[in-house]
């Protein structure tokens, strides 16, 4: 069986090919730029070169493939660049198309939710398989954060105390090496999450431990929160559209939890206390302040 992977040099497609390895199956890795991929070729991975927003590369990359793995960034042409990918797969008679969703889509009305419920509808339609996996918060977000923790020993952010059940990008990828290549999860819809709803005090407190230094969080408002990102170049469309996401949180939505994780690997969805000892190590480089001279 092949499988297209896309999203190979990102958070979740990287982790879905260290997770295919070991399964008898053909792994294609579907990039812009080989270059950014070199690592994978020598994995013994084919790459086929294509972009979302040029459909007809597509075709080619998708011909021969079985199942296939779609995620694409969150940016203003999202449902284009999947519906391009869910199109070509259907011209390419793909049988199944795992997709990377979100939780709650197409119920809040922050424009990630909406968009990935227009694309998940899209998919539906199309008469291919589906499972739409759709993960809450991502632990890997604490990237954002590392700069002002090693700098400040703090991170920023304005959902107050509310408590959110992040997940750990390695689960979602395994959960979708599990749906590429085994039976039985088509047409289904998968609300991932993590083992507990925690709060970013409770965070600070999991990497001020691993990193041995002080981490606090530091409550925002959402207004001061938003004009500090501006004015770090983040655009305006995101700020607005996770403004309202992080309004729907603080009102609880964010707080609910699944076993899907552990029903489907058979072992426990990551903490993110055992997030924190695993990621702070593997970014030390992020979290160290730069030396001076
Ligand atoms: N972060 C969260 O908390 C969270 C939570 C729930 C759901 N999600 C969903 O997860 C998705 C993001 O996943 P991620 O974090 O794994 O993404 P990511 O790390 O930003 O990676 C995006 C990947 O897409 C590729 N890509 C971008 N534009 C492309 C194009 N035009 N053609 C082909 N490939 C293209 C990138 O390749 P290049 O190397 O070529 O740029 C990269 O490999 C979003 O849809 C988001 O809504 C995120």
């Amino acid at each position: 069986m092949t499988i297209l992977v896309t999203g190979v040099t990102g958070n979740i497609g990287g982790e879905v090919i260290q997770h295919l390895l070991n399964r008898d199956v053909v792994i294609r890795g579907l990039v812009r730029d080989p270059k950014k991929a070199a690592k994978l070729q020598a994995q013994g991975i084919e790459l086929a070169q294509g972009d979302f927003s040029q459909p007809q590369t597509l075709d080619p990359a998708l011909q021969g493939c079985e199942t296939a793995f779609l995620v694409t960034p969150n940016e203003p042409r999202q449902v284009e660049l999947e519906c391009n990918f869910i199109d070509a797969a259907k011209r390419a008679g793909v049988r199944h198309v795992v997709k990377v969703s979100v939780l709650h889509a197409g119920e809040l009305p922050s424009k990630f939710q909406q968009w990935h419920r227009q694309i998940e509808e899209h998919l539906e339609e199309s008469g291919i398989a589906w499972t739409h996996l759709r993960p809450n918060m991502l632990m890997q977000n604490m990237r954002w954060f590392a700069q002002t923790i090693a700098q400040q020993g703090a991170f920023y952010n304005s959902v107050g105390d509310t408590k959110i059940s992040h997940v750990d990008a390695r689960d979602v990828a395994a959960v979708a090496a599990v749906c590429l290549s085994q039976s039985g999860h088509e047409n289904q819809a998968y609300d991932l999450t993590g083992p507990e709803a925690v709060s970013f005090d409770q965070v600070a407190d999991y990497f001020a431990k691993v990193l041995n230094q002080e981490v606090k969080y530091v409550n925002l408002t959402p207004a001061d929160l938003k004009a500090a990102r501006l004015a770090n170049g983040e655009p305006e469309w995101y700020l607005d559209a996770e403004g309202q996401l992080f309004d729907c949180w603080k009102a609880g939505a964010g707080s609910m939890v699944t076993t899907l994780i552990t029903d489907i690997l058979h072992k426990p969805a990551t903490s993110f206390e055992l997030f924190a000892e695993y990621y702070a190590q593997v970014h030390a480089q992020d979290f160290s302040t730069p030396t001076k001279g």
